[in-house]
């Protein structure tokens, strides 16, 4: 099923994420994993967090499709371990549709995390995955991307929200 996804100016974009909990979310946690795929592949996006589909839990999906190919990863409570380097790239986020900025970020992070079955997984990545695993950290911790804007470039960006929101649904 595809879901509504957040808009930017909705409480729960704001609030930190409660980690998941295993034992309790366990006999939803593969329909809802579905959904956001689902979700997140119609809005043709490369990362969701459970915040954008109205869930304040620690869980976010990542398909960068590098060479072109899926490569599906399901972030449970992720943490990033390490980062490193600096890269400014252009950067957009589905809570926001229309607004893309240029933004700098690490150029190399390291993240861990557990998958769908529970088991606990790490790895390094650069270009656009490391950005996506800093982008989805950021959403788990009631930060936009937005916000990582200095005062000019957020005035600028708000600006531009006002006549954007109207065209949200
Ligand atoms: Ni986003």
């Amino acid at each position: 099923m595809v879901l509504r996804i957040t808009k930017q100016g909705e409480p729960i974009l704001k609030k930190a994420a409660q980690p998941v909990d295993f034992g309790a979310l366990k006999k939803d946690l593969p329909r809802l994993l579905r959904d956001m795929w689902s979700t997140m592949y119609a809005a043709k996006g490369v990362g969701l967090a459970a915040p954008q589909v109205g869930l304040a839990l620690r869980l976010a999906v990542i398909d960068v499709k590098p060479e072109g190919k899926s490569e599906r990863l399901v972030l449970i409570n992720p943490e990033i371990v390490s980062r490193e380097g600096a890269v400014v790239q252009e950067e957009g986020c589905l809570s926001l549709p229309g607004v893309y900025v240029k933004l700098k970020r690490h150029s190399i992070v390291r993240v861990k995390a557990f998958d769908e079955r529970g088991e606990p997984w790490e790895r390094t990545a650069e270009g656009l995955l490391a950005r996506a695993l800093e982008h989805e950290v950021d959403h788990l911790d009631g930060k936009l991307f937005i916000d990582r804007l200095d005062m000019v470039r957020r005035l600028k960006v708000a600006a531009l929200l006002k006549d954007l929101k109207k065209t949200w649904t």
